[in-house]
């Protein structure tokens, strides 16, 4: 399966930024991996100009489970795709804590990215509690059956494992801990969705940088990384690029 570098700007990110898409095409004209820059609701139109004909692809970092409505500052997933967006991500857990958002709501946001024709990112994750409670497997295999749609394939779905404790900290679990939790989520995976499952792409996020990236895919059943802060910048997020 073709790995995947995920960039997530998060709420960074104007019009100068821009800039960043150019270098980053420019310096992977062809790479051995998909690229994706997810930016802020407001530059996804522009970074999707930017980006069209180049190895760069573009989503949202959210979408509205709606395909239209009075909901007051959301995007549908209609919007995402019209604005040039192939991907989506659903359930980060910043709008989990941010937006008390949970599994059902993941999961009908996961369905409204697949009608609009979009690949969804669904995110979960332990935070540091549930991991030293020794509830890891149990808190992300749980949110992995509800935020995933029963029609899920490999095709049009991507499971971003994140534990929240390492998510900007510059903390990551040992190599032995994410093969740990990548290799259940697989096995739940293959259990529900048989070959889709094996095909899924799971990608781990938390504090990756240039430095540690290469350690980290090689890690069993690690396919792509999700990256923040690294992302931000064309140089930062290159060097992860050229890791995969
Ligand atoms: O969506 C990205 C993740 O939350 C990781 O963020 O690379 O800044 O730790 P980070």
């Amino acid at each position: 399966m073709q790995k995947l570098a995920a960039g997530n700007w998060k709420m960074n990110g104007l019009a100068a930024s821009l800039a960043e898409i150019e270098a980053l095409a420019t310096a992977h004209p062809t790479p051995g991996c998909d690229i994706l820059i997810c930016p802020p609701a407001t530059l996804l139109s522009r970074v999707s100009d930017a980006a069209l004909g180049t190895s760069v692809q573009t989503g949202a970092q959210d979408c509205h489970p709606k395909d239209s409505g009075a909901h007051t500052g959301d995007i549908s997933a209609a919007m995402v795709r019209d604005a040039g967006g192939a991907f989506v991500i659903v359930g980060h857990s910043e709008r989990r804590a941010d937006h008390g958002e949970d599994d059902a709501l993941v999961r009908a946001k996961a369905e409204a990215a697949h009608d609009a024709g979009l690949i969804a990112i669904v995110c979960v994750g332990e935070t540091l509690e549930q991991r030293e409670a020794g509830r890891t497997l149990e808190v992300v295999g749980g949110q992995v059956a509800g935020s995933l749609p029963d029609d899920a394939t490999a095709e049009d779905t991507v499971i971003a494992y994140e534990p929240v404790w390492a998510i900007g900290t510059g903390k990551v679990p040992t190599t032995d801990e994410i093969a740990l939790v990548h290799a259940d989520i697989r096995a739940r995976l293959t259990a529900r969705f048989g070959a889709d499952g094996e095909g899924m792409r799971i990608i781990y996020g938390g504090s990756v940088k240039a430095s540690n990236a290469a350690e980290i895919f090689a890690v069993p059943n690690v396919d792509g990384a999700l990256v923040g802060g690294a992302s931000l910048k064309a140089a930062d997020f290159g060097g992860i690029v050229d890791a995969l």
